[in-house]
């Protein structure tokens, strides 16, 4: 019997997976139980190809970013040759967290315990009076079997993604069926082109609510035209379709009326090989279980999830544009700021609803929910993906 049944009934999880028309939602346990979110922690933020961050944040030689993910300390670091790589965050002799803040580290790292210190490939390199007085080294003490603990990790679209136990499938073939819905439209070449902003590409908002919220709203476009009126008053409702990735990986909803018009009617560049046939599709994809992704003609953006606890979540948002130019030149800078600020609008429109579904989830009356038969499916799906990930 698996241990998640320790905690929630069986039969509450079954019908999470049964057909939309008899199925209900996860249950509240979900959502407001600390001894639950242990058993998610390993079995689908350990267990799964997850997002830390993105390489734009670190980009030079010895930038280092630690995070906390629901209470495991990792570390991002930009090696010597400028690859990123993914540490566990902790000193190999008394376990202390390494690194503390996000900065720039000129040779080691060095721990504020008792000083071990490790370069940026994470070999430890100095172990000051491991023998006694001035006695850095000793035969029985192998250093290099104490290095910092690398973790499997793969850069895509700029995003950092990490499996920490090692167990999934390659990353390669994990994106493929989403990589592959995409290249009718956005065909790989195009990716390549991506650039962050450096000054209207980045924001973050706190959601007081359990990170799957965020995911389940952003896969419905149900909500439009009562929480957001005003992307509702030019991309519609019935102007929206479900996407439910198979295998179940991701879902999300597309829009086929994205034509932005901003003051003074200004326009980004375009990809090049976007078809002129499809550029007013637009998708908006959560990849399970932490990154929302919006894909458009001329901009892509990343809105990832930093799970504090079970009931804190921190939203980051990293927006880019084709080529450098419509990223960081002033030629585009009011119209970055502008679309800037559309999605910080939008987003904290979402915010104020998924922080009220929380509150919602300390009811005992509340039994996971119905679903729209129409309008749910791909939110079905998220929850899907979670309960059967869980056993
Ligand atoms: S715990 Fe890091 S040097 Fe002792
Ligand atoms: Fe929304």
């Amino acid at each position: 019997m698996s241990e998640i049944y320790n905690i929630i009934d069986k039969q509450k999880l079954d019908i999470v997976s049964k057909p939309i028309s008899e199925a209900h939602g996860l249950p509240n346990e979900c959502y407001i139980s600390k001894e639950y979110t242990l058993i998610e922690r390993k079995k689908l933020f350990e267990d799964k190809w997850i997002v830390i961050g993105v390489g734009s944040s670190i980009p030079d030689e010895g930038d280092v970013k630690p995070i906390d993910l629901l209470g495991i300390p990792l570390l991002i670091v930009r090696t010597k040759n400028k690859e990123i790589k993914v540490f566990h965050n902790i000193c190999s002799h008394r376990g202390v967290k390494l690194v503390k803040e996000a900065g720039k580290i000129r040779n080691v790292m060095r721990c504020s315990y008792h000083s071990w210190s490790y370069d940026l490939e994470g070999k430890l390199v100095a172990t000051p009076h491991i023998g006694g007085m001035n006695i850095h080294q000793i035969p029985e003490f192998d250093k290099s079997k104490s290095n910092l603990k690398e973790i499997r990790s793969y850069i895509w679209l700029d995003l950092i993604m990490i499996n920490i136990n090692k167990n999934e499938i390659s990353f390669e073939d994990y994106i493929s069926p989403l990589s592959q819905r995409w290249e009718k439209f956005w065909p790989l070449k195009d990716r390549e082109l991506i650039h962050h902003a450096n000054d209207y590409g980045y924001f973050k908002l706190d959601a007081k609510c359990n990170w799957k919220f965020a995911i389940e709203n952003y896969c419905e476009s149900y909500h439009l035209p009562w929480v957001h009126p005003g992307l509702n008053s030019y991309s519609k409702l019935e102007d929206h379709y479900h996407i439910q990735g198979l295998p179940n990986r991701f879902a999300g909803q597309g829009t086929v009326v994205y034509n932005p018009s901003f003051e003074g009617n200004e326009k980004f560049p375009c990809f090049p090989n976007w078809p002129k046939d499809k550029e007013n599709i637009a998708e908006y994809v959560a990849l399970f279980p932490n990154v929302m992704l919006g894909i458009h003609k001329d901009h892509y953006y990343a809105y990832w999830l930093e799970p504090i606890n079970h009931e804190f979540t921190i939203e980051h948002m990293e927006i880019y544009y084709v080529g450098d130019e419509a990223a960081n030149s002033t030629k585009y800078k009011s119209l970055r700021q502008k679309n800037h600020k559309q999605w910080e609008d939008i987003q904290k429109e979402d915010v104020d609803i998924i922080q009220s579904m929380q509150i919602g989830r300390n009811s005992p009356a509340y039994n996971g929910g119905n679903f729209s038969l129409k309008m749910d499916n791909p939110t079905h799906h998220f929850h899907k993906w979670v309960a059967g990930n869980l056993i």
